[in-house]
């Protein structure tokens, strides 16, 4: 029986332990403070900020609510910015993506002082992953890698697979795998013959947005198979990438959709928040 890796059970875990830090710096007078900003009312965005938020509450962690109307210009969000930068009492910055299209958001994330960059997308920190210096990870492929270490699945010398290789999952993730010294191998939407590519993996972490694309055919047997999608299939269910129900009889550890990757992105947002403060120190 393959293993159900549980990621509402391990981001609890680390909300727990971001609590505990929050609250000890808070004994020493240190309020431990994220800007949450969001453009417009995408109703997807809408409930991905209302979750940072009620994590927030739950951590300790004080939240920084900016609202901003869809018409807002690139001008008014870069000011804003600049002012959050300027403040001591502001530790994370974190501007939900996508923005109205009169806003550029490579401008956007280049202007978050690269200190208080909690998602991780600034060039400096994603530079930094790249050559192994210490900065903010992006949340989600962080999160699977907490997923794996707590459920004590070694990468170590392991064949590792990422199939995409989008600037927030497929490249950190594949630099995070390599940092713990997997043998990494990136696969995304030119390469032939995905099946033969996936089948090497020992551990597969699947980031392609497409509905259970991945099935049993692209899984060898005992890997393990972590899916960072989430969709809506034809029966308006939560589903992932991977096609649970094929790959979970042939793998030794499969991550469910919601329940697996989900959850960890942002219980890693509230550590790297945490990691804010004690980078400034
Ligand atoms: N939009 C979708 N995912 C994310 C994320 O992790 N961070 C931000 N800022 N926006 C997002």
């Amino acid at each position: 029986m393959a293993q159900v890796i549980d990621g509402k059970m391990i981001s609890a875990q680390i909300k727990d332990e971001v609590r505990d830090k929050v609250a000890e710096l808070k004994s020493k007078g240190i309020e431990v403070t994220l800007a949450v900003i969001q453009v417009g009312d995408d109703p997807a965005s809408s409930v991905y900020v209302g979750n940072k938020k009620k994590a927030c509450a739950y951590t300790g962690i004080r939240s920084l609510a900016y609202e901003l109307p869809q018409e807002t210009k690139e001008k008014e969000l870069l000011d804003l910015i600049d002012e959050l930068n300027e403040r001591e009492d502001v530790h994370g910055i974190l501007v939900q993506l996508p923005l109205p299209e009169q806003i550029n958001e490579d401008k956007v994330i280049n202007a978050i002082a690269a200190s208080k960059d909690v998602d991780g997308f600034h060039p400096m920190n994603v530079g930094a992953l790249c050559i192994g210096k210490k900065g903010f990870v992006s949340c989600t492929p962080a999160g699977v890698i907490q997923l794996l270490k707590r459920s004590n699945i070694e990468i170590s010398g392991k064949e590792c697979v990422v199939v995409g290789r989008s600037n927030i999952v497929g490249k950190p993730m594949s630099l995070l795998l390599l940092r713990e010294n997997g043998t990494v191998t990136v696969a995304h939407s030119r390469t032939k013959d995905l099946k033969e590519v996936t089948k090497r993996a020992d551990i597969l972490i699947v980031a392609v947005g497409k509905p259970k694309m991945i099935n049993a055919e692209y899984v060898k047997d005992g890997a393990v198979v972590i899916d960072v999608g989430i969709h809506r299939d034809a029966q308006n269910k939560l589903c992932g990438d991977v096609d649970f129900e094929s790959v979970y009889p042939k793998c030794a550890a499969i991550t469910p959709v919601p329940g697996g990757v989900g959850p960890m992105t942002i219980a890693m947002l509230m550590n790297n928040c945490v990691e804010a403060v004690e980078m400034r120190q």
